[in-house]
């Protein structure tokens, strides 16, 4: 086990060592991959060193470094070392983290991890909540736990809000949970926000119409723009409709471990409920989601379930089976790496890497302004949407353009990028949360962007479409 062992940290230290030198994004087609891969089970079993050499060449070398210092596509991901470790201790000991019974060391550190989040944030005592797969499975969570709040014969008529700037899972969520897509109704925008003025109007149409006003699924760091959606005239109006308010701040809640940054989340501390990802601007490796609820006791309401076989496991009064706040019986103990990362690293570290993050997104605006590149949104958080305007060209051909950018930046490995359509004009991204990211890394893009702006402009680069 020893020997094993040593070789995989090996493995991962030499991998994790040399990531700056390592492309940003290695791709391959399916039929390379099915010639490199495809082969019966293998019926027995073969030397892990060897088995580890296929890791690296085989599998490893077509995927990209999401924590590679020029990876700012979506949003990624660079977990700190010792979140690693956490991982692979959560591994190692295999805690069933699903109830009190069978593990309550770990359900009170899922508890205490879940009160530091509330604490960040500023939720009231009550607020419950538990980890999550990610951001996806605690949108969907915190729709069952909101639908609570509806009688069964309301359901048909009740109406879920949403902005043009929000996370896709979402949508998926209502699908699953069986709304009617006209139960879903986009409120419109301005400058990305989700306006309290047109959301009243909405409300107030749907009530006369006899429909019930239900959720307000609003953003504090849209995927696209990192917009924040203003979360105190949000909470007026809902608090006067009775209406439920969930903040999506899968990407965006860290910005709450600093003054400034709880600043731009004003009034988050309202919301019914929040979604957040430690796997996101938290530094922890994948998967690791969460979601807190104000009125705690509902998340029980809404999942826990009791067959015979499972009445042992009915805890005590002031215990928390997290299997009966979400959709899984069976968990694994995802608060450890938080936990341990906290524990090793403390809180000031990961305030630092969101500082870190900020400066280098006002760095990076600055730098893109006075290299000939427009800003496209007015920079939110830690993305900042950009493009550039090619003298002479049409709004399509501008489009054209910059695709061939971001192509051109991704065939090089030496940066990944991704695009988006803003006010239906085609944006280039950055996305800062990673802990290893510096200005030089961003003086570098933008210097390749530059090169290619120059090289297209002097017909060297290759058309792409
Ligand atoms: C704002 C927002 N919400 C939800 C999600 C979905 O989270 P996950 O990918 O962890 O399921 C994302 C993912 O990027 C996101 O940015």
């Amino acid at each position: 086990m020893h020997q094993m062992t040593d070789q995989v940290v090996d493995h991962v230290l030499r991998h994790l060592g040399s990531l700056r030198e390592q492309k940003a994004c290695l791709f391959a087609s399916r039929s390379q991959l099915e010639s490199l891969l495809r082969e019966p089970a293998p019926e027995t079993g073969r030397d892990l060193a060897n088995v580890l050499a296929d890791v690296d060449t085989k599998i490893g070398a077509h995927a990209c470094r999401i924590n590679h210092p020029r990876f700012l596509a979506f949003i990624p991901a660079a977990p700190t070392f010792v979140s690693i470790l956490g991982d692979w201790l959560t591994a190692g000991y295999n805690f069933f983290a699903g109830v009190w019974l069978e593990a309550a060391g770990p359900a009170m550190v899922e508890i205490l991890v879940l009160d530091w989040f509330r604490e960040f944030l500023g939720l009231p005592d009550g607020t419950a909540g538990l980890l999550t797969s990610g951001g996806s499975e605690a949108n969907l969570t915190a729709l069952v736990v909101a639908r609570e709040r509806l009688r069964p014969e309301e359901r048909s008529r009740a109406v879920l809000y949403v902005g043009q700037q929000r996370h896709w899972s979402v949508d998926r969520a209502a699908r699953i949970i069986g709304l009617l897509p006209e139960q879903i109704h986009v409120v419109g925008t301005g400058g990305y926000q989700l306006q309290a003025s047109s959301l009243a109007r909405a409300v107030a149409r749907d009530r006369t119409a006899g429909r019930i006003p239900w959720v307000v699924f609003a953003c504090a760091g849209a995927t696209n723009t990192g917009a924040v959606d203003p979360f105190d005239d949000l909470a007026d109006l809902c608090d006067r409709e009775r209406l439920w308010l969930h903040a999506d701040a899968a990407y965006g809640w860290a910005a709450a471990l600093l003054p400034e940054g709880k600043a731009l989340l004003r009034g988050i501390e309202r919301v019914d409920s929040i979604t957040l990802d430690p796997h996101k601007w938290l530094a922890q490796p994948y998967e690791v989601g969460g979601l807190l609820v104000r009125d705690g006791a509902l998340l029980r309401q809404a999942f826990a379930m009791r067959p015979e076989y499972m009445a042992d496991v009915e805890p005590g009064e002031d215990e928390v089976n997290f299997a009966d706040h979400g959709l899984t019986l069976t968990r694994r103990f995802r608060a450890l790496k938080v936990w341990l990362s906290f524990q090793v690293l403390g809180v000031g570290w990961f305030r630092d890497l969101v500082r870190h993050s900020l400066t280098l997104t006002t760095y990076a605006e600055m730098l893109l302004r006075t290299s000939g590149f427009e800003i496209i949104s007015s920079t939110q958080l830690s993305i900042v949407c950009f493009r550039h305007v090619r003298p002479g060209l049409g709004e399509d051909n501008q489009d054209r353009h910059n695709r061939r950018l971001v192509d051109a930046v991704r065939a090089s490995g030496e940066a990944f990028l991704s695009s988006t359509r803003i006010g239906g004009r085609l944006a280039l991204r950055f996305c800062f949360v990673n802990w290893q990211t510096t200005a030089a890394d961003i003086d570098a893009v933008v210097a390749l962007l530059t090169r290619f702006v120059q090289q297209e402009q002097a017909g060297e680069m290759e058309p792409t479409d």
